[in-house]
């Protein structure tokens, strides 16, 4: 077997996978069968291998293998049904494409964020911004913002503060009252605990620490550290922790306070339509169908054309996404999300957890 998928019947040939789960099950006939959920930069999906032997080793969750089998589904969910599986070599898991990327210029979306960071007037959230995210640049543009909702993939945490910055903008004389330095404080640091909540390595996961205390908690230990280190007054910290603990909104989506203040409303907002309107938009599936990850039912007409991080105000802005929305999207996990129109029943992969969503 060969690392890369070959050509010919669609569906068919080698492809390579992170595993994440395994289980050894039995049919109704009593033989057994390997129960896989599987990864790679298309998304998650279903793996099957039948007449397992009880001696047969199995494949061990987190490591990567490559795969021979086809494609095919069960009740409307795609599976991998293999024939044969191996560990995969050093050089196969190098060439292997085990997570996506968003699209758009990295780069230039980083030298955005830092600039905004140094642009904050106030001293000591700019000397605070500026330096959590110099400190952690490199984790900052490999991260992610979600395992399989909006801005999953490599960059995509950038992509997602980059959206919010560039909606704040247009929300120009709407802020009256709103302290700008705390709210682009907090949009650029609402998420930072996602560089550690989840990894990239070998697949999109999230880490023991991310599932133990989420986003939020890990956001701000490392704002609470940095603060200290700093001496920053906790006059001057409490506000933009309290940006980062209520940006979720609700306690049922993993905020333990609801925003208080104007730039929380307005971060909480910004951040709900961003992460929503991208969900939308990553999906494949029209009309109306229950989506998993935004637990609602949705109606979706038509394709999405416009470009999400286009503002009204400042179209012309280099922040905008230039990349067509089919480009730009990340690639729709092969989920339940989206297939079906009613809420499946014993889906047989987990739902974005709640700190996930946004
Ligand atoms: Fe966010
Ligand atoms: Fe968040």
């Amino acid at each position: 077997m060969s690392g890369t998928p070959k050509k010919g019947e669609k569906g068919k040939g080698d492809k390579i996978f992170a595993v994440r789960r395994v289980s050894l099950r039995k049919t109704k006939a009593g033989k057994n069968y390997l129960d896989l959920l599987l990864a790679n930069s298309e998304g998650e999906i279903v793996g099957r291998k039948w007449d397992v032997k009880s001696r047969d080793s199995l494949p061990e969750v987190g490591t990567v293998i490559v795969t021979e089998g086809k494609e095919d589904t069960y009740n409307d969910t795609p599976q991998w049904i293999m024939t044969k599986w191996k560990v995969a070599d050093n050089k196969e898991r190098e060439e292997a494409e085990l997570v996506p990327s968003v699209g758009g210029d990295h780069e230039a979306r980083w030298e955005r964020l830092i600039e905004a960071a140094k642009g904050i007037k106030a001293e000591g959230l700019r000397g605070l911004t500026v330096a959590l995210f110099e400190q952690n640049k490199e984790s900052i543009m490999g991260a992610t913002a979600a395992k399989m909702m909006h801005s999953a993939g490599r960059g995509g945490l950038m992509e997602h503060v980059d959206s919010l910055l560039t909606m704040a903008k247009g929300l120009g004389p709407q802020l009256e009252g709103v302290d700008s330095d705390l709210l682009v404080a907090g949009i650029l640091l609402h998420d930072i605990g996602k560089i550690r909540e989840m990894m990239c390595e070998p697949a999109l996961d999230y880490t023991t620490e991310g599932r133990m205390l989420g986003h939020i908690v890990i956001g701000s230990m490392m704002i609470d550290e940095a603060a200290k280190k700093r001496g920053m007054p906790q006059e001057e910290v409490l506000p933009l922790l309290h940006l980062v603990v209520s940006h979720h909104g609700t306690k049922e989506f993993g905020s333990p306070v609801a925003p208080m203040t104007p730039e929380a409303v307005a971060l909480h907002h910004l951040d709900s339509i961003d992460a929503k309107l991208n969900a939308m938009s990553g999906s494949k599936e029209k009309g109306l169908f229950w989506h998993n990850n935004l637990r609602q039912f949705v109606f979706l007409s038509q394709e999405v054309s416009n470009s999400q991080g286009e503002s009204p105000v400042d179209s012309g802005s280099e922040s905008n996404r230039t990349a067509s929305k089919e480009e730009e999207a990340p690639s729709t996990p092969r989920t339940p999300t989206h297939q079906g129109e009613k809420e499946p029943k014993d889906t047989p992969l987990p739902k974005e957890e709640s700190g996930g969503l946004f």
